[in-house]
């Protein structure tokens, strides 16, 4: 068994037979820095959220889950501090792209749109205010550079071109499916995903498969359905007290950052679990 990859969140082993094992940390990343802090349980409140999503889209598109249990994985696995944030899961071919549904009209999309650009193909018909929901979500693929981390932002026809239109509208199709049911679910528990990254590989048949960590505060922006206002730059649901912490003494994306006051540890560790709450169940 071998480390494949130490991500800046997730430890990801590779069991050589087709299977692997991705283990999330305490670690939080913010403005791109690991913090020098672990916030207890992140890691755990993660998990259990890409396990029940993975659950919740089953029907529209399969994931690569193969047991959360650790009584199935290798037996370095076996220990207290793998339980709840551990799972096994099919190694697939995984597709060079970058997923991403836009639900709301925010971040880069807003950027290009307040200055009558359209976005990665998409021309609104309608006026949007920042932060206002769509009409509907959109698919904006991002592929990987081949030097540096940067992801180079494509139009989905070019992932179409790329993978074959077949493939390139399945994956548009699960996407928004997926995006949609979880999007419903999440807000009628108070939560908005205003957009998410997801992950597709195929599995040996050359089948579709929804992999890497699906609707988690990391690979999505939450918001609070219950402050969030159209026009607005809606807080992180999950980042809101670090970030603000972060700004308001300097270290915004500081790589040099000492520690972090433990309210600011707790309150973050609160908020992480409180999105746990909201939406597992
Ligand atoms: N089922 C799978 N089969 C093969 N590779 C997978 C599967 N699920 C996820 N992956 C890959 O495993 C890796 C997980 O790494 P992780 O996301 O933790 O770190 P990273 O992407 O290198 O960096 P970052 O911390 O910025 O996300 C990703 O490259 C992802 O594409
Ligand atoms: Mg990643």
């Amino acid at each position: 068994m071998k480390k494949i990859i130490s991500g800046k969140v997730r430890e990801v082993y590779d069991l050589e037979d087709g299977r692997m094992v991705i283990v999330t940390t305490d670690r939080l990343s913010a403005f791109d820095v690991i913090l020098p802090r672990l916030i207890p349980d992140k890691g755990k409140v993660l998990n259990a959220l890409s396990n029940f999503w993975f659950d919740y889209t089953k029907d529209i598109v399969k994931s690569h889950m193969i047991s959360s249990d650790l009584k199935d994985m290798p037996a370095e696995f076996q220990k207290p501090e793998y339980e709840g944030r551990t799972i096994l899961v099919k190694k697939l071919k995984m597709l060079p792209y970058e997923v991403i549904v836009r639900g709301y009209m925010f971040g880069s999309m807003w950027e290009a749109y307040k200055k009558g650009e359209p976005f990665l193909g998409h021309k609104f018909d309608k006026t949007y205010q920042q932060a206002e929901k769509l009409a509907e979500p959109i698919v904006t693929p991002s592929t990987k550079a081949e030097f540096g981390n940067h992801d180079i932002n494509v139009t989905l026809q070019y992932m179409k071109d790329d993978l074959g239109e077949e493939l390139g509208s399945k994956i548009e199709k699960a996407a928004i499916a997926v995006y949609k049911r979880c999007y419903d679910h999440a807000y009628k528990n108070g939560i908005i995903i205003a957009d998410t990254k997801f992950e597709f590989g195929l599995d040996e048949n050359g089948e579709l498969v929804l992999a890497d960590e699906v609707l988690t505060p990391d690979s999505s922006r939450f918001w609070n359905a219950a402050t969030y206002k159209v026009g607005t730059n809606p807080a992180s649901f999950d980042k809101q007290y670090v970030r603000d912490w972060l700004k308001a003494n300097n270290l915004a994306g500081d790589p040099n950052i000492k520690t972090l006051p433990d309210d600011v540890v707790d309150k973050t560790a609160a908020l992480y679990k409180e999105c746990q709450n909201r939406i597992c169940r």
